[in-house]
């Protein structure tokens, strides 16, 4: 008996040492945590149930199966914990073994938490930093990333599922990021990519650094495949924290209703004077967002890509709420007319529809704001499926059945009125500022393409007419001209509301979005 005792104790002692301390030593000169100090950070004190700490590979080509060769939980650290009091499940990649590379063992693991958050219905959090496929392992370990997707695939819509790359993501391994709801970088130390440098090199002929190929810059900002990136590990496991708070555990719970201290009755007097009398004139949409959420908070996703549209979280009242507002602060640029446009693009389209869509999946209220006078024109946006990709955006806001209330400020022309959560894609409260404009297109252009310019007074008879809220407002489709001071007033009310809200679409196998 005390033998198996001091045999588990060895392993136990084993395994919360990885691949030793010399390994642990140069993780920590590279800026990096350890697996385990990272599941600490994360999860409250003492919450943290490990899992599978005696699971061992079960390779024994290349000398593997030798005792030096072993250790106890193999390249991963998995288990269950509370973030704030929530459940959560996580794995995390242990670089100092085997370089957290994936082996079947690691894949089993992984795979058994995924497996039980989606059955008690937690999220699923990732800590990556993994060389890749075990090599010495094979189809053993391709075999194991293919069980990992499916359950990310399964899980997708049922359970939030967060990718946090905290290191290298390479090959094969970056699908279940990927796959993920939310993947998020470490500054300097994380890199995504299908293949390295070097393979770059011999197929392509560029010459590309890790950090410019895949690091956290060029895919929160040029790739978009990242959604934030965050300083070093105590900096990225803190925001995830606060990031979890957001989410509802499942899609069968209701997102977390915080404990409010800011008043749903908060008149925004600076909202009546935001946006500029010019209508060209551009504002901050941020400044409004803030100025309406608790506490003037608000978790911003992909701050850094596609900025002409922007999406993050924000409470209401102590309720989670996802925002989605048009940026007039940043124009798109036409190349070939070599002109700026505030308008809706490839790339915005599609943020913005991911965004809608997981907010639909979990029950999060959409608020948007709406301030755009259309898709950008021009060959590149067209060559480049604009139609496709905006269908996107229109597809996802009109299939949403969550709460959806849309504030117009300012222009909204077009088929991006139509788009942007318009009461006819099942909108629940629109409403208009007495700057807003609904119309097909400005007073310009229009006049432009019905009179050819020669009527002289055509253009003052066309803004008269359509360049404010009443066209819209008089057929129902705003259901109210709104103080801009009153909007959160009315949002908190609306959202009271349409708590209870209950809407279903025809039944389907699953829908066929656009891709
Ligand atoms: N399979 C097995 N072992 C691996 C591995 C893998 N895919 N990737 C790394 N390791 C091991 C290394 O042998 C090394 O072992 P050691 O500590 O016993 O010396 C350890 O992990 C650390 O790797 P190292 O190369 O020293 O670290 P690095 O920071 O210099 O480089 C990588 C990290 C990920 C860039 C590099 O290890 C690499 O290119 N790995 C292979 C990536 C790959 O092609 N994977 C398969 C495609 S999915």
């Amino acid at each position: 008996k005390t033998g198996v005792n001091s045999r588990i104790e060895e392993k136990r002692r084993a395994a919360l040492l990885g691949g030793g301390q010399a390994r642990i030593d140069a993780q920590h000169k590279r800026g990096k945590l350890t697996a385990r100090e990272r599941i600490l950070l994360l999860l409250d004190p003492d919450s943290f149930d490990e899992y599978d700490m005696f699971v061992e590979h079960r390779c024994s080509d290349f000398g593997m199966d030798s005792n030096k060769n072993k250790y106890p939980g193999d390249s991963v650290v998995t288990g269950r914990g509370r973030i704030n009091g929530r459940l959560a499940y996580v794995f995390s990649q242990d670089f100092t073994v085997f370089g957290g590379s994936l082996s079947g063992a690691h894949a089993q693991k992984i795979c058994k938490v995924m497996d039980q958050a989606a059955m008690v219905g937690a999220p699923v959090i990732g800590l990556n930093d993994s060389g890749g496929a075990r090599i010495q392992e094979g189809v053993e370990s391709l075999a194991g990333y293919a069980d990992i997707f499916l359950r990310n695939v399964l899980c997708s819509g049922v359970v939030p599922q967060i990718s946090l790359i905290m290191g290298p993501c390479a090959g094969g391994a970056v699908y279940s990021p990927a796959l993920t709801d939310f993947t998020f970088m470490v500054k300097d130390t994380s890199y995504l990519f299908i293949t390295g440098p070097d393979v770059v090199k011999s197929v392509t002929n560029e010459d590309v650094t890790q950090e410019q190929l895949g690091g956290a810059k060029t895919h929160t900002a040029v790739s978009g495949v990242a959604h934030r990136a965050f300083e070093n590990d105590i900096d990225a496991l803190l925001n995830l924290r606060e990031f979890f708070n957001y989410l509802p555990l499942s899609n069968r719970d209701p997102a977390p209703v915080c404990e409010c201290h800011d008043p749903s009755d908060r008149l925004v007097p600076e909202l009546d004077t935001v946006v500029p009398v010019e209508s060209t004139k551009a504002y901050d949409m941020l400044d409004i967002i803030h100025s309406i959420a608790d506490e003037r908070e608000f978790f911003e996703i992909m701050p850094s890509y596609a900025r002409n549209i922007v999406v993050g979280f924000a409470r209401m009242n102590g309720r989670t709420v996802g925002i989605v507002g048009n940026q007039p602060k940043v124009m798109s640029f036409c190349f070939v007319l070599r002109r700026q446009y505030r308008c809706l693009d490839i790339n915005s389209s599609v943020k913005g529809a991911r965004f809608v869509r997981f907010c639909d999946a979990f029950n999060i209220p959409l608020i948007t704001f709406v301030d755009v006078p259309g898709f950008l024109p021009g060959t590149a946006q067209e060559y480049g499926g604009i139609i496709r990709h905006g269908a996107k955006l229109l597809f996802a806001f009109a299939e949403a059945t969550v709460p959806k209330i849309t504030i117009i400020t300012r222009k909204a022309y077009g088929g991006a009125y139509d788009v942007m959560s318009s009461k006819h894609l099942r909108g629940d409260a629109n409403y208009a500022w007495p700057t807003a404009e609904v119309a097909v297109m400005g007073a310009k252009g229009a006049v432009q393409i019905i009179f050819r310019g020669k009527e002289a007074n055509a253009e003052a008879e066309y803004v008269d007419k359509f360049a404010n809220p009443f066209p819209a407002a008089m057929r129902g489709f705003v259901d109210d001209i709104i103080q801009p001071s009153t909007t959160r007033v009315r949002i908190c009310r609306d959202l009271d509301v349409l708590a209870s809200k209950t809407q279903s679409s025809p039944w389907k196998k699953h829908a066929n979005i656009p891709l």
